[in-house]
């Protein structure tokens, strides 16, 4: 046994965290252990990994696959909350990092480990996350973060790789950053920097271009039991296999590409393009299903809480106090969130051409505008009146009218009897 001092690397394979393994050795003198977390992100092969992690020095790597704990506790209550932050971005990369950040401290805890690391560099969101929720789990624990520290740009870490005898990972220097899990994939860098810039075909991976898919399009039906998709066209299927044929399905049809310019926690603006098929539907759907099964009350302020929702979690703070304060309100509001929803991809574009409810709230006695059948009694429309506008009638007779128009000449045409 070493008495070396031994971090918990969280480690892709990439060119990046292979050299933070050797760096975190040489310069800081640490044992090293990795952890990769399957998402469900492109291309994972835990035996590839766990090879390349202990050939480049690590003592052991563990890999994980957190593909169910993701969808159901991060994902789903996030599509249940309604959350997009800046009414745009799915949260794809942001739920990920709190998951991580609590398997890199199961992780120390049973290695015995005095740190953690990742390998965010110092200008995104991610070191935040990182950082944030490891000190929510764990404020005992060291975070270490090598790429942020080290002065290396790729042509002096393929050097350091190089000069250590590192086998560098053969991608294709490309010439984007990307992160993937299966709730969506995030694109930055290259030509996006450019916001004016249309983004070139070669940054989509998982959608058609919408103007060369099928031009019938696919219809479905989605089943939603207290806000939870647990069905497609009345299939049972695992939470992630869910996400995952979604993906495919909207994927195909050019459903799913956002292209947005984010404000990031750490002040910058930064142009973003998400694929995210299966959220941009899933998103679509649950919100048709709370428009019959919430009352409006309801409605209305989820929508205020669920922009809360969506900073706290691009902000880092999952575990925080407000994310269990909400996540209760949330959890409320989906008791009658059942039913059924019917979707169509098309062209790049989701529409909703049916929803149904359990427990619907709507009344088509209620709203029909047939005499036959109407229940809606009118006469009392009459007394609501008088009285809902019982304070502004007072205010004009005591305070003036507001009127901020003057009386409007327009042209127009009078004709009167003769
Ligand atoms: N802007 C997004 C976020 O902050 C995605 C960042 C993803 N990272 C990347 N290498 N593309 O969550």
């Amino acid at each position: 046994m070493s008495a070396r001092r031994r971090v918990v690397l969280a480690y892709s394979g990439g060119l990046d965290t292979s050299v933070a393994v050797r760096w975190l050795q040489e310069e800081m003198d640490f044992d090293v252990v990795t952890l990769t977390a399957d998402l469900g992100g492109e291309g994972r092969d835990a035996a590839t990994i766990s090879d390349r992690a202990l050939r480049t020095g690590a003592i052991a790597a563990h890999v994980v696959d957190a593909r169910r704990v993701f969808v159901e506790n991060f994902v789903f209550p996030t599509l249940a909350a309604g959350a997009l932050y800046e009414g745009a971005y799915p949260l794809a990369t942001a739920l990920a990092r709190p998951l991580i950040a609590k398997l890199l401290v199961d992780v120390a805890r049973e290695e015995g480990a005095d740190a953690v690391a990742h390998g965010c560099t110092g200008k995104g969101n991610d070191q935040v996350r990182f950082d944030v929720a490891t000190a929510a789990l764990a404020p005992e624990l060291e975070v270490v973060a090598p790429v942020r520290d080290w002065d290396m740009g790729r042509p002096q870490e393929i050097a350091y790789a190089n000069a250590h005898g590192i086998d560098v990972p053969v991608t294709a220097e490309s010439p984007y950053s990307v992160d993937a899990n299966l709730w969506g994939r995030s694109v930055e860098c290259g030509p996006l920097e450019d916001p004016w810039t249309e983004p070139p075909e070669e940054v989509y991976e998982w959608t058609a271009h919408p103007a060369t898919s099928d031009p019938k399009g696919e219809e479905l039906i989605i089943r939603f039991e207290h806000g939870e998709p647990v069905s497609i066209d009345g299939q049972a299927v695992l939470a992630e296999d869910l996400v995952l044929r979604l993906n495919s399905i909207a994927g195909r049809n050019g459903v799913g590409r956002i292209d947005h310019v984010e404000n990031r926690l750490v002040g910058i603006k930064s142009r973003e393009v998400y694929e995210a098929p299966a959220a941009v539907v899933l998103h679509a759907a649950h919100d048709a299903l709370e428009t019959v099964a919430l009352p409006r009350d309801v409605a209305h302020l989820k929508r205020q809480l669920a922009n809360e929702w969506a900073r706290l979690v691009y902000d880092g703070l999952w575990f925080g106090a407000l994310r269990t304060a909400l996540a209760a309100f949330v959890l409320a509001t989906q008791q009658h969130v059942t039913g059924e929803v019917r979707v169509r991809c098309r062209r790049g574009t989701v529409t909703i051409v049916g929803r149904r409810a359990q427990q619907s709230l709507y009344s088509n006695a209620l709203a029909t505008y047939d005499r036959a059948g109407d229940t809606f009694d009118h006469a009392a429309a009459r007394g609501f009146i008088e009285l809902f506008g019982l304070s502004l009638r007072t205010q004009a007779r005591v305070q003036g009218a507001l009127e901020d128009l003057q009386p409007l000449s327009l042209p127009r045409q009078v004709r009167r009897a003769s």
